[in-house]
C-alpha cells in the first residue's frame, strides 16, 4: 500500500473500527479438494425442477435448516435483504393457489406474447398450479427492497436481487441435498403476494418454491444441459482468433 493511503478515518469519517476475527478454515488435500468438487456437481446435476407433488409431509426442522442455509449466502453490504416465508397451513395454500391462478390465468389465456409461449411450449407449463396445494410446504421469498430502522426511516439495500436470488440458489441445493424436490415458480406479476402473507412495503415477492416429495408418476420435460464448454471459457479462450458469435 502507499504511504500516502487514506486511513480507515478519513474514508469512514465517524464510523467505528471494524471487528475482525481469524478465518476459520480447513485446507483439503488437492486430491480431496477434486473428489468432493466431482461428487458435488453429480449430486446437483441430478435435480430437477419438479412440479407434480405428493403431499407426504416434510418436517418443519428440515424446512429450517434449508432457510438456514439459504441465509448464510453473500449479500450486498451484508444486509442479508430476505425473507422466507414457508407456507403448510392447506387453507393459507389454497388462497395461495387461487390467488396465483387468477394470474396465471390472465398470462397464459391472453398476455403471454408469442417469444415467451414459445420458451415455454417446451416445458409444456400451463395456469394450473396444483403443486401449490399438493406440496406440504411452499417457501415464498421476498426480497427486501429497503430496511427500515427502528423509526421506520428507509435504510439503503444493495443488489437486493442478486443477494435474495443467490439465497434461493442455495436454499434449492440444500432442499435437493436433503433429498427434496421444489420447483422454481414466478408468477407473474406476484404483487399480490406480500399482502396475502401479511409481508411489509419494503419486502417484495421473487419466488415461490412448493417443497416436498414427487408424485409416484412425476414427469419432467426432457432437457439437455449446456456443456461445459459452452459455458466455460479460460482467459481468451482457445482461439486467439477474437470473440466468438453468441
Ligand atoms: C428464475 C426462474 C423462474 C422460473 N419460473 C418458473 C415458473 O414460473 N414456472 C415453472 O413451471 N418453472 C419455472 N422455472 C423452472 C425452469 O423452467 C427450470 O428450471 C428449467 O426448465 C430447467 O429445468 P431444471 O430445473 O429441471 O434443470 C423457473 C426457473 C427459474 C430459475
Amino acid at each position: 500500500m502507499s504511504a500516502d493511503a487514506p486511513t480507515f478515518a478519513e474514508v469512514y469519517p465517524g464510523h467505528p473500527e471494524p471487528q475482525f476475527e481469524p478465518l476459520e478454515f480447513i485446507r483439503l488435500p488437492p486430491g480431496e479438494t477434486l473428489a468432493r468438487a466431482e461428487a458435488f456437481y453429480h449430486e446437483m446435476n441430478a435435480r430437477r425442477t419438479t412440479r407434480h407433488f405428493n403431499c407426504d409431509p416434510v418436517p418443519q426442522e428440515v424446512i429450517e435448516w434449508a432457510v438456514q442455509t439459504a441465509g448464510t449466502a453473500p449479500s450486498g453490504a451484508h444486509r442479508q435483504p430476505w425473507r422466507f416465508v414457508a407456507v403448510q397451513d392447506p387453507a393459507l395454500k389454497a388462497r395461495l393457489r387461487e390467488a396465483v391462478e387468477a394470474e396465471e390465468y390472465k398470462t397464459y389465456t391472453g398476455r403471454m406474447p408469442g417469444e415467451w409461449r414459445a420458451a415455454l411450449a417446451p416445458l409444456g407449463t400451463d395456469y394450473v398450479k396444483a403443486h401449490l396445494t399438493d406440496a406440504p410446504w411452499v417457501i415464498v421469498v421476498f426480497r427486501e427492497k429497503y430496511g427500515l430502522d427502528a423509526d421506520g426511516k428507509r435504510t439503503k439495500n444493495y443488489y437486493t436481487v442478486e443477494s435474495a436470488s443467490i439465497a434461493v440458489g442455495l436454499l434449492i441445493a440444500a432442499l435437493h441435498h436433503a433429498g427434496l424436490v421444489t420447483l422454481t415458480h414466478t408468477p407473474n406479476p406476484m404483487g399480490f403476494l406480500s399482502e396475502l402473507l401479511g409481508r411489509p412495503k419494503n419486502e417484495e415477492a421473487l419466488m415461490v418454491l412448493p417443497v416436498g416429495y414427487p408424485a409416484p408418476d412425476a414427469t419432467v420435460p426432457r432437457l439437455a444441459r449446456k456443456p461445459l464448454k459452452q459455458i466455460f471459457q479460460v482467459d481468451l479462450g482457445e482461439s486467439s482468433a477474437g470473440p466468438v458469435e453468441p
